[in-house]
C-alpha cells in the first residue's frame, strides 16, 4: 500500500508533518502552533464469531495508531459493509462493540457510512489531537533502547485456527481480551515515563512493524527471538502449520532486512512474521527508564515484555545511513 501511495500526486503543504516522518502511524496535520490533528483509519472482515466483541476488537485496532502516538481520540466515524440478508441486529451490536470502546477511549461517535456487500466489515476513520512537541512516533530510537512490547504476539494464528474450527472462542479468551484492550492506559503511561519512540502492532506483524520503526530512525533492532511472548495456543498452531497468508506475505517483503533468522526454529519466525489485529504497542526506551515504564505499565493493567535492544546498523558509518535492519539472535 505504502509503494502505491508513494506514487500518488503530492501535494506540498507544511502543515502535512507526518510527510517528514516514514512510516508515521497516523497522519499528522498541523492546525495552529501547539495543535496537530492525527488521522487514521481501518477496517476488516470479522476476526470473531461474536458481533459485539468484533466491534469492540475493531475500534480498539482503529484507534491504536493515535494512541501509539501519545494521542488523544477525539472523534470515530463507523465505516460499514454489510450484507442484506443478514439479521440487522448483528449489526446494531457489532456497532454497540465499536461504540462502547470508543467511549472507553474518551472519543466520541460522531457519524459514519454504509454500503451493502456480500461480506461484512467494519471499522473506524479515527481524528484525534495532540501537542506537536509531545507526539511519540516511530523516529527517535537511540543506541542502547531497550523494546518493550505490551502485548503477546500469535492473533493471526489464533484466529486462523478459530476459522478452521481448530479452536473455539473460549480457548482463546485471554487473546481475545487482548485484542479488545485498548492501548490508551499503555500509552498513557509511556507519556508518564518519556520514551524514544513507539509504534503498534498490527497486520505487518512484528517483524514489519519494528523494522518500519528502524527504517525511521535509521538503526539496528537486536530481537531475543526466544523470548517473543505468545497467546496460549498461538505456539501450537505454528507447529502444526496452522499459519495465516498474512504471515508469508509479511516474510516475503521483510525477511530480506532481517539477518540471523537461519538458525532460529520456524515457530519464532512465524511468530515475528504473524499479523497482528490490534496488537500492543512497541516501545524503545531509554534502559534507565526502562524500570519505571514497566512498573507505569504494571500499574496500568498492561503487560510488558522486554523483546531486544537498539543498536547502530552495520550500514551505519556514522553518517545515519543504516537504512533498518534486525538481528536475530
Ligand atoms: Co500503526
Amino acid at each position: 500500500m505504502a509503494q502505491v501511495l508513494c506514487q500518488l500526486p503530492q501535494k506540498d503543504d507544511p502543515n502535512l508533518l507526518s510527510s517528514n516522518i516514514p512510516c508515521a502511524d497516523a497522519g499528522i496535520y498541523q492546525l495552529t502552533p501547539d495543535l496537530v490533528i492525527l488521522q487514521s483509519v481501518d477496517f476488516f472482515t470479522p476476526v470473531v464469531d461474536d458481533p459485539y466483541l468484533f466491534g469492540a476488537i475493531a475500534a480498539a485496532n482503529a484507534l491504536s495508531d493515535v494512541f501509539a502516538m501519545g494521542g488523544k481520540p477525539i472523534t470515530a466515524m463507523n465505516i460499514v459493509a454489510f450484507p442484506n440478508c443478514l439479521d440487522i441486529d448483528i449489526l446494531t451490536k457489532i456497532l454497540s462493540g465499536g461504540a462502547d470502546k470508543v467511549h472507553e477511549a474518551g472519543a466520541t461517535v460522531v457519524g459514519g457510512h454504509s454500503i451493502e456487500d456480500e461480506e461484512p466489515k467494519y471499522g473506524l476513520s479515527i481524528t484525534g489531537t495532540a501537542h506537536p512537541d509531545k507526539l511519540i512516533t516511530t523516529l527517535g530510537c537511540q543506541n542502547g533502547d531497550l523494546l518493550v512490547l505490551t502485548k503477546p504476539l500469535g492473533t493471526g494464528l489464533l484466529t486462523t485456527g478459530l476459522k478452521a474450527k481448530v479452536l473455539n472462542e473460549a480457548q482463546i479468551e485471554t487473546a481475545l481480551d487482548g485484542m479488545a484492550r485498548l492501548n490508551r492506559y499503555a500509552s498513557e503511561a509511556m507519556q508518564r515515563v518519556g520514551v524514544s519512540a513507539c509504534t503498534d502492532i498490527t497486520g505487518f506483524g512484528l517483524i514489519g512493524h519494528a523494522l518500519e520503526m528502524a527504517e525511521a530512525s535509521k538503526k539496528h533492532l537486536v530481537i531475543h527471538a526466544d523470548s517473543l511472548p505468545a497467546y496460549p495456543h498461538a505456539v501450537d498452531m505454528a507447529e502444526n502449520g496452522l499459519v495465516p497468508e498474512g504471515r508469508f506475505r509479511n516474510h516475503r517483503h521483510y525477511i530480506k532486512r532481517v539477518s540471523g533468522a537461519e538458525d532460529q526454529p520456524e515457530q519464532n519466525i512465524d511468530l515475528l512474521c504473524d499479523p497482528q489485529t490490534s496488537g500492543g504497542l512497541l516501545i524503545a526506551v531509554a534502559p534507565e527508564r526502562v524500570d519505571l515504564l514497566l512498573a507505569e505499565l504494571k500499574g496500568a493493567g498492561d503487560q510488558a515484555f522486554i523483546i531486544g535492544a537498539v543498536e547502530n546498523g552495520d550500514g551505519d558509518d556514522g553518517n545515519n545511513n543504516c537504512t533498518g535492519t534486525m538481528l536475530l539472535i
